[in-house]
């Protein structure tokens, strides 16, 4: 079994740098996917309210606990506030849910999933104009932030963070918090590796996740480029690794924490295989090299918003 090394965060608390992701995996999939990552060292899993499979995440968890494979304490477990959930008086509603839905006493690491609110007739579903559009409100995440500090003095959940951020609405939350963020979960990998982002948190003892790490490679199409690089392939040959641990690698050396999501046994196994390797100085130079800026997520649809958060370089 592979142990995973654990960083530090801003509270004493412990994450271990590589996680499982989650997203866009049918609920079956999922359950197994978690079961088999913890039955070989993964113990940071990352899921949201908005992925619909918080039940099958926190059935396995609590499989492996039950078993004694785990205890409770060893488990990283990340959920995220939905957007529809942003007014500081359903916050609590919202992780309550949460915990619900995973059939845990507490949540390790909560975080703010995206900048921007959205109207909600019921708590559940997306409120939507006339036109059939997302009807996004102007709560103010730092508003949401309060309550989120709220739940931590309330033991619901130990940490708190943020997810979609940019250095400028993370100064606002760190100008009035009274409890810090964690962590910064956006979108990572060779091709968008966002140094400036990164260097801006790391003065602040912000720790970036890294979600999209591997950039969802698409094979069949040669995408991301990165991955299919003679670059990159050739480093993947001197370490005798493949091109994703490299990629994953360089994200870890980059100080940031990668979940790469997969409900594939193989590819799992393979993106915790990590640990018994380090990137040279210069071969990290020539990965830097391969940064372009291109996005997946742009989150278009909330382009206007004044809280959309990529309208700025980082
Ligand atoms: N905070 C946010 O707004 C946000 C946004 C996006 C994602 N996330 C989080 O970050 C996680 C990771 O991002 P992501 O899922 O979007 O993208 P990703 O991890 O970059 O890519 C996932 C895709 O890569 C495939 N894959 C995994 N390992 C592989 C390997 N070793 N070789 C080849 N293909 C491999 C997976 O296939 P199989 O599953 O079929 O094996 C899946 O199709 C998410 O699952 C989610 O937990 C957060």
């Amino acid at each position: 079994m592979v142990v995973i090394p654990k960083i530090t965060l801003n509270n004493g608390t412990q994450m271990p740098v590589l996680g499982l992701g989650t997203y866009r995996g049918k609920s079956d999939e999922v359950y197994n996917a978690v079961k088999y990552a913890i039955e070989i060292g993964y113990r940071h899993i990352d899921t949201a309210y908005y992925y619909d499979n918080e039940v099958e995440v926190g059935k396995a968890i609590r499989e492996k606990i039950d078993q004694g494979l785990v205890k409770r304490e060893d488990i990283y477990l990340v959920t995220k506030l939905a957007s529809i959930h942003h007014e500081p008086s359903v916050v609590e509603y919202g992780c309550r849910t949460s915990l619900e839905s995973l059939g845990l006493d507490y949540i390790d690491l909560y975080l703010i999933h995206f900048p921007v609110g959205v109207d909600s007739p019921d708590r559940k579903t997306h409120a939507v104009d006339e036109k059939g559009n997302v009807k996004y409100n102007d709560v103010d995440y730092v508003d949401t932030w309060r309550a989120m500090e709220k739940l931590v003095e309330k033991g619901l959940v130990k940490s708190i963070g943020l997810s979609n951020f940019n250095s400028e609405q993370t100064k606002r939350i760190l100008d009035i918090c009274k409890i810090k963020p964690v962590t910064n979960q956006v979108e990572c990998h060779i091709e968008l590796n966002q140094k400036k982002l990164i260097e801006f948190s790391k003065k602040h003892d912000i720790v970036i996740t890294a979600y999209c790490p591997l950039a969802r490679p698409k094979p069949a199409e040669k995408k991301p480029a990165f991955l299919f690089s003679d670059k990159l392939i050739a480093i993947s040959k001197k370490y005798n690794k493949t091109p994703t641990q490299i990629a994953l690698r360089y994200l870890i050396q980059i100080g940031t924490v990668p979940i790469p999501k997969s409900v594939t046994n193989t590819r799992i196994a393979e993106n915790i295989d990590l640990f018994d390797f380090e990137l040279s100085a210069d071969d990290m130079s020539v990965l830097d090299s391969l940064n372009t800026g291109q996005r997946i997520c742009k989150f278009e649809s909330s382009a206007n918003h004044k809280y959309y958060p990529l309208s700025i370089e980082f």
